[in-house]
């Protein structure tokens, strides 16, 4: 039993402890921590200017990337089985997760790997798309030419109506398809591996376009890193 001289006491030790812990310590709260980080974005912030600008892809990167990253893991934090799966498992797997978080894993998980797939996509002056390549010729059965490609990229683009995402993705008969999906939603979730994916969310354009949508597509058209996107199309047929 806990008598009022001991309660007296635990109270003196508790107060004392918090008397020497510095404020912003008692004040603020770490973010919850997880198996789940942020990854570096691989290049410096202004790498893509004038296309992408600097401070977007900053807040973008550091602000809107790793608040899915921390809402993941504080989705997964009573579930240490969760946590040993991969971002790929947990969206191909989303009707195994429980119900409870299922929501939660399917926008941030979903935000996570959307993000991390996309900065690696984005480089400025990649070298082209291997002309006898694999990936070409498949492209080539999808669009009948470059300015086709662009032309369907920006009306799939534009046919997303409020936040969400274009995708070129793998098939499960191994055909390369473009699609869209709505808000963090992920094309693995229906079997399809994404290729490339652009990101329609206005904070990934606003301060640089404000609502022109169409002028940000165009940006990010001439941004692709064709050398990962190959490497990726080729690990997916082997
Ligand atoms: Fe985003």
């Amino acid at each position: 039993m806990i008598t009022r001289r001991h309660a007296l006491k635990s109270a003196a030790v508790l107060a004392a402890a918090f008397a020497s812990t510095p404020l912003h310590l008692v004040a603020q709260s770490a973010p919850p921590t997880g198996v789940h980080a942020l990854p570096p974005l691989g290049y410096a912030y202004d790498a893509l200017e004038p296309h992408f600008d600097a401070k977007t892809m900053e807040i973008h990167h550091t602000k809107h990337h790793q608040t899915y990253v921390t809402k993941l893991n504080e989705a997964l934090k009573d579930y240490p089985d969760l946590q040993k799966r991969s971002l790929d498992e947990l969206l191909r797997g989303l009707d195994t997760v429980p119900e409870k978080i299922r929501g939660a894993v399917r926008n941030h998980a979903g935000g996570h790997y959307n993000h991390s797939l996309f900065w690696k996509t984005l480089k400025k002056d990649s070298r082209p798309l291997t002309p006898d390549g694999a990936l070409n010729r498949a492209l080539g059965e999808l669009f009948t030419s470059e300015e086709d490609a662009k032309e369907q990229f920006l009306k799939a683009a534009m046919s997303v109506f409020g936040s969400g995402w274009v995708w070129l993705v793998v098939d499960k008969d191994k055909s390369i398809k473009l699609v869209t999906t709505a808000n963090q939603d992920n094309p693995l979730s229906k079997g399809q591996t994404p290729l490339l994916g652009l990101d329609l969310w206005e904070h990934a354009y606003y301060l640089k376009f404000q609502s022109k949508r169409a002028d940000y597509v165009q940006a990010f058209l001439s941004l692709q890193n064709w050398e990962f996107i190959e490497a990726q199309y080729d690990k997916i047929r082997a």
